[in-house]
């Protein structure tokens, strides 16, 4: 069983090999999906020159979940380092990682972010966006 302290150390771990040379800002996230047994699958955030071509770290541990065949998030656990590597208190995750993350949640869908407190995807997307 892969416990939160786990979850958090590997967005940690992760976000150490962010990409990121125009923000600075180094974002790892780590997800555990429904039957993966203990299978993590982890992202980093990834910028471009093209700053709108940029993508999220949770998007990128997402897709790479979704790519083994995975569908439904149990949670996720997002993290960022300071310039020295450091781990600080986190951002909240941006609206349209809330959004991917909807995609495939459930009503228990957790979001455990780093040094700041664990939500429901619920709440922090309430009345979400649904076809
Ligand atoms: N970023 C993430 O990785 N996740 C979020 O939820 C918000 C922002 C990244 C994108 C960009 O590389 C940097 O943080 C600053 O916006």
């Amino acid at each position: 069983m892969v416990t939160d302290n786990e979850l958090i150390l590997a967005a940690r771990q992760v976000a150490a090999r962010a990409y990121s040379p125009y923000s600075k800002y180094c974002v790892g996230a780590a997800v555990l999906f429904e039957d993966a047994a203990d299978a993590l699958f982890v992202g980093c955030n990834v910028e471009n020159a093209s700053y709108g071509l940029t993508i999220c770290a949770e998007r990128n541990a997402i897709c790479a979940g979704i790519s083994a065949g995975f569908r439904r998030i149990e949670k996720i656990a997002i993290a960022l380092l300071n310039d020295k590597g450091a781990p600080q208190p986190s951002f909240m995750p941006c609206g349209a990682c809330r959004q991917f993350v909807a995609e495939f949640s459930t009503d228990k869908t957790a979001v455990l972010v780093d040094n700041r407190g664990t939500w429901f995807l619920k709440e922090l997307l309430p009345h979400v966006f649904e076809v």
